[in-house]
């Protein structure tokens, strides 16, 4: 079943005009998307996902509402690229609902899932080159461990990647039980229980195979500056690197930098173009928390252009 995580709250956030120009790059399976396209009969949505069982299966769900929407399968890091050859220069809303969707993680074919046994693949894109495997058994140990804690903040990420190299000298590790008993045999049976590092190590894997930090930069920076004037970019991160890139980068257009504080003119070019619309990120409500475990770690952020 797939569930879209603050539903409500981000179409209310998105402000949506019926005439206007959408951008969902996360389409996953539309949920999200089908509420824009009910709100735009005039407009149009432009839509990303690297993964085609989600592309196909949106594109049959969107064309019960509508036909003004174009789906792309590509990475939204690549938007810019899309958007110009379809003549787009401005947008009034962005949607990112960052992440994987609950149909990729309960297939265990994906390899998301450290609690189903898989084989260990994680791409997003089923047509891109580099899966988990790939990397748990070529990357050499000192970028295994940089991988665990940049992207995992894995305490014991040294121990986890020294097990790593030791076991695959036996034995290439290719499925996801496999990489989860390496990781308990690394740390021992009481941290393991008490703090769940194969939670993080598959993060972090996943954020590696997918280049998915990167990629919400590139995007952000772009939709930013090609939003139109009282447009808006909604974001819904799951854990605390994405957050903080997302705060980062709103900060960086919302904020005059610290060179021109207290100067009596500002350079136009140093002027902030966004406003923050929450300065706290909003999280989900009560009664969506009960019926969506994932909605737990959600948090969204708004920015306007101004
Ligand atoms: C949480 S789901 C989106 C769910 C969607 N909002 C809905 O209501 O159905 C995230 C989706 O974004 C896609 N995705 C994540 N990062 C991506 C990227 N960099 N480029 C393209 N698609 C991406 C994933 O494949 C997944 O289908």
């Amino acid at each position: 079943m797939h569930y879209s995580v603050m539903k409500e709250e981000v179409i209310e956030a998105l402000n949506i005009q019926e005439t206007g120009i959408y951008v969902d790059a996360t389409l996953g399976y539309a949920g999200h998307s089908s509420e824009i396209l009910k709100r735009i009969k005039k407009g149009i949505l432009f839509a990303f996902d690297a993964d085609k069982e989600a592309i196909s299966y949106s594109h049959q769900l969107l064309l019960t509402i509508g036909s003004n929407f174009k789906l792309f399968h590509a990475n939204f890091k690549d938007m810019e690229k899309y958007l110009k050859d379809e003549k787009i220069e401005e947008v009034d809303g962005y949607l990112f609902d960052l992440g994987v969707s609950s149909p990729q993680i309960d297939n265990e074919k994906r390899g998301f899932s450290f609690m189903k046994n898989g084989s260990l693949d994680m791409r997003m894109n089923q047509d891109s080159k580099i899966s988990a495997q790939d990397i748990v058994n070529s990357y050499s140990e000192q970028s295994l461990r940089d991988i665990f804690f940049k992207y995992g903040e894995e305490k014991q990420s040294r121990v986890i990647a020294k097990e790593i190299i030791n076991a695959r000298k036996q034995k290439a590790i290719t499925k996801t039980l496999e990489l989860v008993e390496v990781i308990k045999k690394s740390v021992g049976a009481n941290y393991f229980y008490k703090n769940h590092p194969e939670r993080l190590i598959f993060q972090a894997l996943r954020i590696e195979v997918n280049q998915e930090l990167s990629s919400l930069e590139i995007a952000l920076e772009y939709a930013i500056k090609h939003l139109k004037k009282g447009g808006r970019i909604v974001v819904l991160t799951f854990h605390s690197l994405e957050d903080r890139i997302v705060k980062n980068i709103f900060k960086k257009y919302s904020e005059v930098d610290e060179v021109f504080k207290g100067m009596p003119s500002i350079p136009l070019e140093y002027q902030p173009i966004i406003k923050i619309i929450n300065k706290k990120a909003i999280q989900a409500s009560n009664q969506e928390l009960q019926e969506n475990s994932r909605s737990k770690s959600a948090k969204m952020r708004v920015i306007e252009r101004i």
